[in-house]
């Protein structure tokens, strides 16, 4: 996903590229065993075609945040990516939070399309997307 699409995530694939897979696997390990945070994968059929990350804020347990949301190019435009927000919001509402908040990357129209669908709207925040990127991230917000 990082190679896909480089400039919708704040890590890269060249910096994450040395990690082994152990790494990865006791991290979502970690992951699944929080109750603060949700590993998403879409599948269809036997195909892992997209993936999300739900988390409820560590300091404000009304606010949750989406993160890591990919759609692999084949399965585009088929829902699968409003399925993956509609189970975070779901999944968000279950554990009590009443608002989530994201980040997209300015000129992200798929992305930006996709969010304002879902009931998101630009808080007017923005920062880079990374230290000295020209890019930058605009703070998208919706109710649950
Ligand atoms: C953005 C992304 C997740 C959308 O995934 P998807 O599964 O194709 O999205 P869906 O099929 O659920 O689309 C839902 C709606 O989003 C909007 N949308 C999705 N792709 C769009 C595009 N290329 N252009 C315009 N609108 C788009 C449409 O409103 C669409 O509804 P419609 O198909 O009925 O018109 C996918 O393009 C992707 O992985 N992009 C690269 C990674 C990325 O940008 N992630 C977001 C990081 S913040």
């Amino acid at each position: 996903m990082l190679e896909d699409a480089p400039d919708a995530f704040t890590i890269t694939a060249d910096s994450e590229r040395g990690r082994p897979l152990s790494w990865w696997r006791e991290r979502l390990v970690a992951t699944c065993a929080d109750p603060k945070r949700v590993a998403l994968v879409a599948e269809i059929g036997d195909d892992a075609v997209g993936s999300a990350l739900g988390v409820i804020d560590t300091w404000d347990r009304s606010l949750s945040h989406l993160y890591a949301l990919w759609v692999s190019p084949q399965a585009r435009r088929r829902g699968v990516a409003g399925a993956l927000v509609d189970r975070v919001f779901e999944w968000a509402r279950e554990r009590g939070a009443a608002t989530v908040e994201l980040s997209v990357t300015v000129g992200n129209v798929a992305a930006t399309k996709l969010y304002e669908g879902a009931g998101f709207c630009d808080t007017g925040d923005r920062e880079p997307l990374r230290p000295g990127s020209p890019l930058k991230l605009m703070k998208m917000r919706a109710p649950l």
